[in-house]
C-alpha cells in the first residue's frame, strides 16, 4: 500500500471511529482491505481510496471501519468481571436500592460486538437477581459501531463451539437447540433476548443518547484501539453516565492510570464512581 493511501485510510478511520492505526498496523490494514476490494469489485487500494472520496463511496465508510475493527469476543470473557457482578455489584445495589428511583437494574454494554458479552451479563443478572423481592427487572443497553455485528447479535444464534465452555445446565436454561438446517447451532432464549436492546452507536460521536444512568457499564477491549486523548474523553463520558457508586468494567489489558476521572479502582479492571 502506498504511503499516501495508508495515510488517507488512517485519517478516515480515525475521523469516523477514533480507532488509531499506527505504522505497525499497515500490513494488517492492507490484508483486511482485500475483502472490501472484492466486495466493491475494485482492483487496487488506490482505486478504493478514490471510491471512498466520491458520493457513491459514502456508504462504504462503515464497511471499511467494520473490516478494520477487531470483533473478537466470547461468552464470559474475562470471567472475574461476571463474578464481581453477581457477588459484589448486585448485592451492593440491592442494599442501596431503597429510597432510590431505580425501577430497573440498568447496564450499558458499550462495544458489544456479536452479543456474547451482553448475553453473558443477562445470564449473570437473571440468576443474581432471581431471589430479589420485589422483583427488579433488568435492562441491558448494548451498542456497537458496526451494523454487521449488531445484526448477528440481534439474531442471537451461536455455534456449539462458541458455547463449549458453558456449563450444560446453563446452556439448557438459556439456549434453544437448533434442528434441521440449524443443527449444531443454539439460539438465545427469548427471556434473555427481552432483557437486551441492541443499537448502533459510535462511542465518541455527539452526546450520548441516554437520559438514564447505569448501575454498571461494561466497556471492554475497545479502548486499546484508541489514542490517549480519546480514551480520556471516553472515560469522562462513561463516568458521567454511572449512578453514584456505579461500576465501570474495562478490559484487563486496559489501564485507566492517569485518566480515571475520579473513579476509584476497586480491583483489576474494575472502577467505581463516587457515592
Ligand atoms: C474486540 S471487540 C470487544 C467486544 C467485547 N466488548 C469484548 O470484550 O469481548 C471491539 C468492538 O468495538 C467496536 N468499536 C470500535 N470502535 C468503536 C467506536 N468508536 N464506537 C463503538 N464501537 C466501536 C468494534 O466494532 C468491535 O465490535
Amino acid at each position: 500500500m502506498l504511503d499516501r493511501d495508508y495515510q488517507f485510510i488512517r485519517e478516515l478511520v480515525y475521523s469516523h471511529s477514533r480507532i488509531h492505526l499506527g505504522p505497525a498496523k499497515r500490513e494488517l490494514v492492507s490484508a483486511r482491505l482485500g475483502r472490501r476490494l472484492r466486495a466493491t469489485n475494485l482492483t487496487s487500494i488506490g482505486e478504493y481510496c478514490r471510491f471512498l472520496q466520491c458520493k457513491k463511496g459514502e456508504e462504504e465508510i462503515s464497511h471499511l471501519i467494520d473490516a478494520i475493527s477487531t470483533h473478537h469476543t466470547s461468552f464470559f470473557r474475562e470471567p472475574a468481571h461476571f463474578d464481581f457482578l453477581s457477588k459484589t455489584a448486585v448485592p451492593d445495589m440491592i442494599a442501596r436500592r431503597e429510597g432510590q428511583s431505580w425501577p430497573t437494574f440498568k447496564v450499558w454494554c458499550a462495544a458489544c460486538s456479536t452479543g456474547e458479552e451482553p448475553y453473558s451479563i443477562a445470564m449473570t443478572l437473571m440468576r443474581a437477581l432471581e431471589p430479589v423481592r420485589p422483583a427488579w427487572p433488568v435492562h441491558i443497553e448494548a451498542t456497537d459501531i458496526s451494523h454487521r455485528v449488531l445484526q448477528r447479535a440481534r439474531i442471537g444464534v451461536y455455534s456449539k463451539e462458541a458455547l463449549k465452555d458453558l456449563p450444560a445446565p446453563l446452556v439448557r436454561r438459556c439456549f434453544q437447540k437448533g434442528f434441521g438446517p440449524q443443527n449444531g447451532n443454539y439460539r438465545v432464549k427469548q427471556f434473555l433476548q427481552d432483557a437486551v436492546t441492541f443499537r448502533q452507536m459510535n462511542l465518541l460521536e455527539g452526546s450520548p443518547p441516554f437520559s438514564d444512568r447505569y448501575h454498571v457499564i461494561f466497556c471492554r477491549n475497545v479502548m486499546i484501539y484508541f489514542d490517549r486523548p480519546t480514551r480520556h474523553e471516553l472515560v469522562r463520558r462513561l463516568s458521567s453516565l454511572l449512578v453514584p457508586g456505579g461500576y465501570l468494567m474495562v478490559g484487563h489489558s486496559e489501564s485507566l492510570t492517569g485518566i480515571h476521572q475520579g473513579l476509584e479502582r476497586v480491583e483489576s479492571a474494575t472502577y467505581r464512581a463516587p457515592l
